[in-house]
């Protein structure tokens, strides 16, 4: 297991319900600019692997985009893995296609080739020596002209991030609210301070705020990191911070 997982574990204990309610509108725009970054992939070659898949958001756009392709959606933490769970159970077309595994992407036992890897909103979460693992394991199991999409969002160097509010969704009479601020935690890293609020018809029912240790770097010091392993990346939507990562001379 990771070196930091238990406390990334503690972090989604208390916040996993929130991520619930709260990931669904930063997907509006993701979800589409990822079916782009997919678009056109060779998926007889191997299944896509959906890293940290969450409660299945990115799921649903990766089969939405490749309506062909198995994938293994990897999700270690139990409680938003129940969310994607119940998503898929629940019968939208999806589970003959996906399978769900329970551990983090380090452990999981994957096939020995992979059409496709998708890393959203997750790649900070793991330690730059848990990173290289992944590009190793990505080098060799992706298959020929398979790609791997991930999103890099600021702060990529340890800086602050004054609070800012991220999003918002009613259910029902209650108003789920989240904002985050960011601070610098040693050379390459930053911690997230995420502030969660109910409000109940104006009364604030639930807030509390909850730090995650995050991994920073920029496009650059990934590109570079990637040469070693002879894979290669291409920003393709800087809007949304996504990146496509091929084996080295094969391009974008
Ligand atoms: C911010 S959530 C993003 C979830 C989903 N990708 C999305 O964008 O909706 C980060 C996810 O990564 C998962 N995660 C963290 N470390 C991981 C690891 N080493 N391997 C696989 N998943 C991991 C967490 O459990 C969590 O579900």
């Amino acid at each position: 297991m990771p070196d930091n997982s238990a406390s990334q574990q503690r972090f989604y204990d208390r916040t996993a319900e929130y991520v619930a309610v709260l990931i669904p509108s930063a997907w509006q725009g993701l979800g589409p600019a990822l079916g782009r970054a997919l678009d056109g992939l060779d998926t007889a070659l191997g299944p896509v692997v959906d890293v940290g898949a969450g409660t299945g958001e990115g799921t649903v756009a990766i089969a939405q985009a490749l309506p062909a392709t198995e994938i293994l959606a990897v999700e270690p933490h139990p409680s938003l893995r129940t969310a994607l769970l119940a998503r898929l159970a629940s019968g939208n077309g999806l589970p003959g296609r996906v399978t769900v595994l329970g551990e983090d992407i380090l452990s999981a036992t994957l096939p020995e080739q992979i059409s496709g890897l998708v890393a959203m909103n997750v790649i900070g979460h793991l330690t730059p020596a848990e990173r290289n693992a992944l590009w190793t394991l990505l080098a060799e199991r992706l298959a020929p002209r398979g790609r791997a999409v991930l999103n890099i969002y600021p702060p990529t160097r340890p800086e602050s991030v004054p609070s800012t509010p991220m999003s918002e969704t009613t259910l029902g009479r209650r108003l789920y609210t989240a904002s985050a601020s960011a601070e610098p935690a040693g050379t390459d890293s930053v911690t997230w301070h995420m502030t969660y609020r109910i409000v109940d018809n104006g009364t604030v029912v639930n807030e509390f705020t909850a730090s995650d240790l995050w991994h920073v770097f920029t496009s650059e010091e990934l590109s570079e990191e990637l040469i070693e392993h002879d894979l290669h990346l291409t920003s393709v939507d800087a809007d949304h911070g996504l990146h496509v990562i091929t084996h080295a001379g094969e391009g974008a």
